[in-house]
């Protein structure tokens, strides 16, 4: 029996298509009441409850072999901290799944996490990837750059950016480099893990084929939906100083109707840094070329 938590967002939705035809048990962890009928439609069991919710947890994990970790957030929400959700989250987890002899933990951090980053979510995010590692389990590290795919995080807040104003704001020089990989891509190295066969206590940094800055991601995804509008460069200092402000206009078109993507300081941080890693990184790890950016935006994008 494999648990996971986080199936319901973008990578666990991918996840768990791929996983719907392969004979496997599988029991999802679910918070937001509404979303058990897609994963139950599947064929799956639902335990509901928070990350943080050790009973839910040990009734979820009874009789599991392999947890499937992905719970994370990108910005913090009345509640959900990144030291709530991503180190007291996984601890309790950690915890529960030692408790019920859970024999693989998979995490999915990212890359660039460190407990030692200036930034709150990739700190948090490598504190917890050291709860991981000294808990004694069998591990599995996923460290992955930027996921695309059908309904992902940042393609759909780029898509709302895209067409909000007229005129393509970015903030900073955008110039810092990525290495998108595609959600096809990403279950194929996850499955290989997933093999009972596969090395244990192993730590993966990887990404798609190419190192892109912001700049170029936001042209390809442009050309792709065929939008040609002004970009204009904003000052990080300034951009930072207008957040309160996008809060109120945030509000305002929400009431109106229309969707501002959400920015926040952690955000713009994330985007000013480089997140790369080596170009052959899935190759030599799992044997295959991964998809490139525009061919990938080409499968999924109308
Ligand atoms: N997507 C990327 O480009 C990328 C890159 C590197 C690393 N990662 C990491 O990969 C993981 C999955 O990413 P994603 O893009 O699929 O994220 P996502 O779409 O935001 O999904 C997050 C999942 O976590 C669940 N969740 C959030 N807070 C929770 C809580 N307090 N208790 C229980 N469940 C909670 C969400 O439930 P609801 O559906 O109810 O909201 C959802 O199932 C995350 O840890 C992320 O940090 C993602």
């Amino acid at each position: 029996m494999i648990f996971i938590a986080g199936a319901t967002g973008f990578v666990g939705r991918h996840l768990l298509e791929a996983l719907k035809d392969s004979g496997r048990q599988v029991r999802c962890l679910v918070r937001s009441p509404g979303k058990e009928d897609a994963v139950r439609a599947l064929g799956f069991d639902t335990v509901p409850g928070e990350i943080t919710d050790a009973e839910a947890l040990r009734t979820g994990l009874h009789g599991v072999e392999t947890v499937v970790h992905l719970v994370g957030i990108i910005e913090e929400k009345k509640g959900a901290t990144f030291q709530n959700v991503h180190v007291d989250g996984t601890e309790t987890l950690v915890r529960e799944a030692r408790g019920a002899g859970v024999r693989h933990f998979f995490y999915q951090s990212a890359l660039g996490a460190d407990a030692d980053s200036p930034f709150a979510y990739l700190r948090t995010k490598g504190e917890a990837e050291a709860i991981v590692v000294d808990s004694g389990l069998p591990y599995t590290l996923f460290k992955p750059s930027l996921i695309v795919g059908p309904q992902d995080g940042f393609t759909e807040r780029m898509k709302q950016l895209l067409t909000a104003g007229p005129v393509v704001p970015v903030p900073g020089d955008g110039k810092a480099r990525f290495q998108p990989l595609y959600i096809g891509d990403w279950v194929r190295c996850f499955q290989q893990c997933l093999k009972t066969e596969a090395p244990r206590n192993a730590t993966f940094e990887f990404g798609g084929p190419e190192q892109l800055t912001y700049n170029e991601i936001l042209r390809e995804l442009m050309a792709m939906l065929d939008i040609d509008k002004p970009i204009v460069h904003m000052p990080m200092g300034l951009t930072r100083l207008s957040l309160p402000f996008m809060g109120v206009v945030q509000s305002l078109a929400a009431a109106m109707g229309r969707e501002i993507p959400a920015v926040t300081g952690e955000l713009l941080s994330l985007l000013s840094v480089d997140n790369i890693c080596e170009l052959d990184s899935v190759e030599r790890a799992f044997g295959f070329a991964p998809m490139r950016f525009s061919d990938a935006l080409r499968k999924f994008l109308p």
